[in-house]
């Protein structure tokens, strides 16, 4: 949608200024509606996600030996990805790690992940849990 093509038209279909006040109302209104979806959204998604600290990788790397920086990195990338289609993300922290396994179990079949991607954003998730 490109409110300046539609406030184009707006200006030549009304005559009267009062109507063509309307019109740019209107428009501004959904071009500020849109802006906030892109900018906001975005902002409010992947970017309030945290990444890890090097003690939790350390943690992780305990936890699940042989377990990479790398590895924790792609499963937040994957995060973001492969989480974000059908609800806006759900934050680490928002429950404890043995609900966050029953979640995930249900939620790989949701988003179809291969074995490799599910345990890459699984262990991310659990590390930054807690
Ligand atoms: C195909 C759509 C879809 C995808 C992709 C998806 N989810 Fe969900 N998710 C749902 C639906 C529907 C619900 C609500 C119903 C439910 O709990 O089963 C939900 C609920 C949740 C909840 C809330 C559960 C609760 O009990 O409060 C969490 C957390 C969650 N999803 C995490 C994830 C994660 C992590 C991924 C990526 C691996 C993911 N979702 C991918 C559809 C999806």
């Amino acid at each position: 949608m490109n409110p300046f093509l539609t406030l184009d038209t707006g200006w030549r279909r009304y005559d009267g200024f009062s109507n063509v006040k309307k019109s740019w109302n209107h428009c501004t209104s959904w071009a500020a509606l849109a802006g906030v979806l892109a900018i906001g959204g975005l902002a409010a998604c992947a970017g309030s996600l945290p990444r890890l600290t090097s003690a939790q990788k350390e943690r992780a790397a305990r936890l699940w030996p042989g377990t990479t920086a790398r590895e924790l990195g792609r499963g937040r990338t994957l995060y973001v990805r492969k989480c974000s289609g059908c609800h806006t993300l759900h934050l680490p922290a928002a429950y404890p790690a043995e609900r966050w396994s029953a979640i995930l179990d249900e939620m790989k079949g949701e988003a179809r992940l291969p074995e490799g991607e599910a345990w890459d954003i699984e262990r991310y998730v659990l590390t930054a849990a807690q």
